[in-house]
């Protein structure tokens, strides 16, 4: 069935022309944001005819007071690429550039900021028609400075900089983007939501499970951007943190003492941990299941394995009840579990320790990674300290605290585990030899960097009480 076809059965319409609507929604669900260009440069009449769609799209009293300067040339393309974020190396790629301009003098005073709303309709149109013409295109909002995209051009100043279009023929085939179902964002006559509003203060006990599920459910969404065919994380250092490294790691060598076991990884989000998981089950997987609190991130888990992983073997598993945690496996049934940071959403996490008690089979193991309230997490302090942490331009994790390994000991005991190594990840004094190794290195002083690195390597994770003193502690765990 097309996506279209599945389109015509979710919502029926009886009026249009059928081969026109179908057509339009066709483009509509084929379009993608294309990173990847090829270098064949895009004919002048197919940019031209591009513009030409972007403006037959409403402006607010026919006012059209919008510019387009398209760049094609490459040494000008390198400088207007300059002030875009970092990483988006594929406007350097793109054969064309589209640099969107538009006179807001008018219309800053209106309260519906229509002069936005225009640039953002031509934009729509624009992205369309290159799709429909066969082309690529991505919209880039993330400019470092607008401001000088318009002097690099010799655009004037009552012209506002919108961002840039970066167009030609696609290399990638991205594979589509989760998009909220209907229902979760829509209401008839009177405002609904489909879940509470998660909360703007970052304390987990101001926080229902339904809205953490919520938050977490919208920061997928939010950060879930395919790039490359891969995945841009929320955390996309921390795949590669030492921490994380040591956990996989560790988690690898608990496999390894089964054939085909079955994996939970609790609070899966965007699945990172279980990509790894199923890295390290090299001997093959029963299963893997990506336990989380809604349909959304399991879908989103479902789609990112399908082609990863064999048929069956990762399951997206959603929360069971609205507002327990409840796992939806039975007793005793898997092998393994990781938890990855994940206890710190909680005020009590000793239901979720539960449930995890409860599906773990007697002789399993649990890998637990918990930030260290004995740590000075001081970015984060800054952060909790602004109201407006999780809704500010910084998602991060949502609600969060920090436990003191006492605190665990107790809740783990509480919770019938027992626990028979714990680990201190990234603790702080190597943290700071590992500064001083950066800082020969950047001086050219390889030798000395590499013996204070070996050294570091060496001593990480387990020395002695100083381990306590680290960012997260890592708590293999078993049944009592
Ligand atoms: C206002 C706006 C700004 C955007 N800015 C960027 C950007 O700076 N970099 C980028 O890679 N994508 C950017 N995008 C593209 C979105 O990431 C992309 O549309 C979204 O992930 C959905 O994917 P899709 O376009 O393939 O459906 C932007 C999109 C919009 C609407």
């Amino acid at each position: 069935m097309t996506a279209v076809d599945k389109v015509n059965q979710a919502y029926p319409a009886t009026e249009g022309d059928p081969a026109a609507r179908d057509a339009f929604m066709a483009i509509l669900e084929r379009r993608r944001s294309t990173r990847m260009f090829k270098e064949t440069p895009v004919p002048r009449e197919l940019l031209e005819r591009l513009i030409r769609a972007a403006t037959l799209l409403p402006t607010s009293c026919n006012r059209q007071l919008w510019h387009f300067v398209v760049v094609t040339e490459p040494a000008l393309k390198v400088r207007v690429s300059d002030f875009s974020d970092a990483q988006q190396s594929y406007l350097y790629d793109a054969p064309a550039l589209i640099a969107v301009f538009y006179d807001t003098s008018l219309e800053t005073r209106n309260p519906c900021r229509t002069a936005e709303v225009t640039v953002g309709m031509t934009l729509g149109a624009l992205l369309l028609a290159a799709e429909a013409h066969g082309l690529g295109a991505i919209y880039l909002g993330g400019i470092r400075r607008p401001s000088g995209i318009a002097k690099a051009l010799g655009v004037p100043s009552y012209l506002r900089s919108f961002g840039l279009v970066c167009v030609g023929y696609r290399d990638d085939d991205p594979p589509s983007p989760n998009r909220r179902p209907v229902g979760d964002v829509l209401s008839f006559n009177e405002f609904k939501l489909a879940h509470e509003r998660y909360h703007a203060d970052i304390r987990p006990h101001l926080w229902k499970l339904s809205q953490i599920a919520d938050f977490r459910d919208k920061l997928l969404w939010y950060k879930g951007v395919h790039i490359d065919g891969k995945t841009l994380h929320v955390d996309s250092d921390a795949r590669f943190s030492p921490k994380f490294q040591y956990m996989i790691g560790r988690i690898g060598m608990m496999l390894a003492a089964y054939s085909e076991p079955r994996v939970l990884d609790v609070l899966s989000f965007n699945g990172d941990v279980v990509l790894q998981l199923l890295n390290a089950c090299r001997g093959g997987v029963g299963a893997l299941y990506a336990y989380d609190l809604t349909p959304g991130i399991a879908r989103y888990i479902d789609e990112r394995f399908r082609q990863l992983a064999p048929p069956g073997k990762v399951v997206g598993l959603v929360n069971a009840a609205a507002e327990t945690v409840s796992i939806p496996l039975p007793d005793g049934h898997v092998q393994v579990i990781s938890c990855y940071e994940r206890l710190e959403h909680f005020e009590d996490p000793r239901p979720l320790l539960r449930e995890m008690r409860r599906v773990l089979a007697p002789g399993g193991r649990v890998l637990l990674v918990v930030s260290n309230r004995f740590y000075p997490h001081l970015y984060r302090f800054k952060r909790m300290r602004q109201k407006n942490y999780s809704l500010g331009r910084n998602w991060n994790r949502g609600p969060e605290r920090k436990y003191e390994p006492g605190q665990i000991r107790r809740l783990l005991e509480e919770t019938g585990f027992r626990v028979t190594a714990v680990a201190g990840l990234q603790p702080a004094h190597l943290k700071g030899v590992a500064f001083v190794a950066a800082v020969f290195r950047r001086m050219g002083r390889h030798a000395v960097a590499d013996r204070l690195a070996d050294w570091c390597a060496q001593r990480y994770v387990t020395e002695g009480q100083g381990k306590y003193f680290s960012s997260s502690l890592a708590y293999e765990l078993v049944k009592n």
